[in-house]
This record gives structure tokens, C-alpha cells and sequence, in this order.
């Protein structure tokens, strides 16, 4: 692996396992128990208690992960990569800089802060999800990243205070329960260095007369909060300088936040 991986705190070592198709989970596991996840209509999110490997949550988790990069792409009608492009730019990542994403997925964000970042840099992404985190271990060790994948969740990263220099989320913030974003926030706020950055890209609440037909509220059974509402419960985590404002796609907006220096 060329990067350095992140400092974990300290937990009980876990025995390796791995991954339905034969992947190495590289790290012990930070978190094994069971998980909540949602069923969706048209994307089949499941509602049974998941594999032992996945996180504890009450986030909706993702168990059709080797699915989702062709499923994103045929649901974005091909534009997915033009997406994380663009998070990857609002996040202004500079070379060296030590990035966490939380719910990275199959880690295609991910992927993009290591090429800003560099070889040398430090660069992890988290999810619950042990399915998603197979899947992106795989693509990163197929590329030879070494991107720093570990199986957890936003409200308890397996990370020491202030490691890091910027936290990105990328369609995560939708998949928590109202009342775990405040808590997710803060463990953000506490992995970030002073003067880290946050970037959080989802969903904007659809309005207007159309909105029931949108892909969004299809796809998640309504929704009553979007990204558009995140910008306070940022602030009220501790972070400065929130912003927020619409990206090039129509459903998708941002949320920045500052951690003081
Ligand atoms: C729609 S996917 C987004 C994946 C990726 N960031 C992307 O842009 O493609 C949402 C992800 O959030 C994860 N998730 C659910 N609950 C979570 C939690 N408590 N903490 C972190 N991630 C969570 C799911 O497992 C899923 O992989």
C-alpha cells in the first residue's frame, strides 16, 4: 500500500475475515454487531438484521454493494462521475491533505480525494456496510490506492481527535435518522484538525409541484429533510463558516462547515 493508514484508537483486536467473494478484510473490525437498513420499492435495501461483519447503526445500510456503481450510474443517467468530480472539487482538497469520507460506499469518492491528495497522503473512507466496504477494499487494492477502508459508522469512527484535515460525505446524510445527524456530526467535528473542513453533498428536500414525482421521494419513501436543512444542525455541532448553496446537478446541494483553528 503507498498511503499511510489512520490512527485508530485503541479497540479490541477482531479475527480477519473476509468478504463473500474471497476479499481480505485488511483491518480488525472496529464494530461487529447487528444493523437496521430499510426496504426500498425500487433499490431493495433490506430490512432484516444484516450480517454479523456490519456496524452498529440505526443508518439505513446498502447490502446490494456490488450493484451500486452500475445502479448509480444508470440512476444518474450516466453522470455519477461528473458528481463526485464535482464534490471532490468543492472539497478544494490540496496535495498532502488527510482526508476521512464517512459512508464512503464503494469508496468512488474516495478515490477521487487520494488523486488530489496524493500518494503520500493519509486518505480513509468508513461505512457501516460490510458489503460496501468489500467492494471498495477491492476496487483500492486493484488500483493499488491504499486507501485506509474500515468497517463503522459516522457516531463512533474508530479514529483519534483531530486526524484529520478534511471529512467528506457524499450522499450519506440522508441514509441517518434525524436524531443521529447531531451525533454523527460531532464525532466529524471531533476527528477533524483545527481548521479541518467538512463537505457534505445529498439530497436536496424536493419542492414544488413535481416533487412527488421525483427520483428522491421515489426511492426513499418521501422525503421530510434534505440537505437544505442540514446547514443549522452544522452549526449547532460547533462547526464556523457553514455554507451551503445548490451544485450542477438540481437534486443535489452542499453544506460546508469549519472547524475554528
Ligand atoms: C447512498 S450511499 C452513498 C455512498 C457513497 N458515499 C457515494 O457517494 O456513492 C449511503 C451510504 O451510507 C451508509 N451509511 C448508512 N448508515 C451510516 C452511518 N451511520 N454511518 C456512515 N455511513 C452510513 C450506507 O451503508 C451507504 O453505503
Amino acid at each position: 500500500m503507498r498511503g499511510r493508514r489512520c490512527q485508530a484508537n485503541s479497540r479490541p483486536p477482531r479475527p480477519t475475515v473476509s468478504t463473500p467473494d474471497g476479499t481480505p478484510f485488511m483491518d480488525r473490525l472496529p464494530q461487529q454487531t447487528t444493523c437496521l437498513s430499510v426496504q426500498s420499492p425500487m433499490l431493495g435495501h433490506h430490512s432484516h438484521a444484516a450480517a454479523a461483519a456490519d456496524a452498529s447503526t440505526r443508518g439505513h445500510l446498502i447490502h446490494w454493494a456490488r450493484f451500486y456503481d452500475r445502479c448509480v450510474f444508470l440512476c444518474t443517467l450516466g453522470r455519477a462521475g461528473a458528481m463526485r468530480e464535482e464534490a471532490a472539487d468543492l472539497a478544494a482538497i490540496r496535495p498532502g491533505e488527510s482526508v476521512l469520507e464517512v459512508g464512503c460506499g464503494t469508496g468512488e469518492l474516495t478515490r477521487r480525494a487520494r488523486e488530489r491528495a496524493g500518494s503520500g497522503a493519509v486518505v480513509c473512507g468508513i461505512d457501516p456496510s460490510a458489503e460496501m466496504i468489500g467492494v471498495a477494499r477491492a476496487k483500492s487494492a486493484r488500483a493499488g490506492l491504499g486507501i485506509d477502508y474500515r468497517i463503522a459508522a459516522i457516531e463512533a469512527l474508530p479514529f483519534a481527535d483531530a486526524s484529520f484535515d478534511v471529512v467528506l460525505s457524499s450522499m450519506m446524510m440522508h441514509h441517518l435518522p434525524e436524531d443521529l445527524k447531531p451525533l454523527g456530526l460531532a464525532e466529524v467535528r471531533r476527528v477533524l484538525k483545527p481548521g479541518g473542513r467538512l463537505l457534505i453533498v445529498d439530497m436536496k428536500r424536493p419542492s414544488g409541484r413535481l416533487a412527488w414525482f421525483s427520483l428522491p421521494l421515489i426511492m426513499h419513501h418521501g422525503m421530510t429533510h434534505g440537505v437544505q436543512d442540514l446547514a443549522p444542525v452544522v452549526a449547532a455541532a460547533g462547526f464556523a463558516s457553514v455554507e451551503s448553496g445548490d451544485t450542477r446537478f438540481r437534486s443535489l446541494g452542499f453544506v460546508s462547515g469549519r472547524v475554528a483553528a
